[in-house]
């Protein structure tokens, strides 16, 4: 089952009708049946989400930032020819698989939430590469705990000469491919002992890109958090959010800009983020055989004020900023 801790009951399914998007319904069905030689199988014509739903100390169940989640699934479908989906659709989907899967919503002060995964294919069958006629998205959830370790743990990561997405490909979106593409250097890495990969840019393999399932950021010997401008990374909701944090609650200055490989002196902490890693902070990286660690090692003060500050919204200890917290329940 990998990162999820148990399966639940309910999914939702929609499924398009002659190139339209239809209202879907909860089903405890885990398995889809489609034609053989549908595009997801073949051409790779699939995309998802993954967003969460903590538990707050109150009792209520809250979503963060869903609005972007619906925006960046909309930008994926625009890059693969497939029908946008409505705001209704989608919140329908997610609003009635929290509500149904409650119980398998983790407890306040666990640590732990429910991971939310809408997703889209296409199907029928389509020998030629073209786009799909037709569509279905789902969505399921599962209970998990923190993706890369245990708690708030420096781990060691490594560069690759693989990407995982180019240059003017699909990395800003997150489309199953780009996933499949990381899946061997990803392996490299673990035979390696590391907790997960650094991608450099496509190009000049010179500056870094993103870590495997979430974005990078630094905090430089004078204080300002860094993350990496690039055209092929996914654009993460916890990246930008650490930086409004950083800038608007810590008052700190940040930038996005390049961050060369052979440069990392410049930093002295780093960490990876995303909805699923949260933020792991990054103990080393090892480039070309080259170990380069940050600052002593340990959890830097910086990192461990963004992560008490992001986790403190999440699960509602901390006021979260106009419009990014959606109450289900
Ligand atoms: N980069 C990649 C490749 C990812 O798979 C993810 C996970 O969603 C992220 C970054 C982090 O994005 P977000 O913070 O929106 O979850
Ligand atoms: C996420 O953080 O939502 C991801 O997509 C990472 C991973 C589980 C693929």
């Amino acid at each position: 089952m990998g990162y999820a801790l148990k399966e639940t009951e309910f999914r939702y399914r929609a499924w398009t009708k002659e190139g339209k998007w239809q209202l879907g319904e909860l089903t405890t069905d885990k398995y889809v049946k489609i034609h053989e030689g549908s595009n997801v199988f073949h051409y790779g014509q699939a995309l998802f989400e993954g967003l969460k739903a903590y538990r707050t100390k109150e009792g209520n169940i809250q979503l963060f930032r869903p609005e972007l989640n619906f925006e960046r699934i909309n930008a994926g479908l625009d890059r693969l020819v497939a029908p946008r989906l409505n705001r209704e659709l989608f919140f329908d989907a997610i609003t009635k698989v929290v509500e149904a899967n409650i119980d398998d919503i983790p407890d306040y002060g666990t640590g732990k939430s429910l991971y939310i995964r809408p997703y889209v294919i296409g199907h029928g069958m389509n020998l030629g590469v073209k786009p799909s006629d037709e569509y279905m998205f789902s969505v399921f959830c599962a209970p998990v705990g923190t993706y890369f370790a245990g708690g708030l743990q420096a781990l060691e990561f490594v560069s690759t000469d693989f990407d995982r997405a180019a240059t003017n490909g699909t990395g800003q979106v997150k489309v199953a491919g780009n996933y499949a593409a990381s899946l061997y250097p990803r392996q490299l890495a673990k035979d390696q002992g590391y907790a997960g990969v650094i991608y450099l840019d496509p190009s000049t393999h010179t500056k870094i890109d993103e870590v495997g399932a979430a974005n990078f950021f630094a905090i430089t010997n004078d204080n300002v958090v860094v993350t990496p401008k690039s055209s092929s990374i996914l654009p993460s909701i916890t990246r930008r959010s650490i930086l409004y944090i950083a800038e608007h609650i810590l008052g700190m200055k940040v930038e996005e800009r390049d961050c060369f490989i052979e440069g990392l002196d410049e930093f002295k902490e780093a960490g990876a983020c995303g909805t699923a890693a949260i933020i792991t902070p990054i103990k080393a990286i090892t480039h070309k055989g080259k170990r380069h660690q940050f600052g002593n090692g340990d959890v830097g003060p910086t990192i461990k004020k963004l992560y008490d500050t992001l986790v403190g919204i999440y699960y509602g200890d901390i006021e979260a900023p106009e419009g990014w917290m959606h109450t289900v329940l």
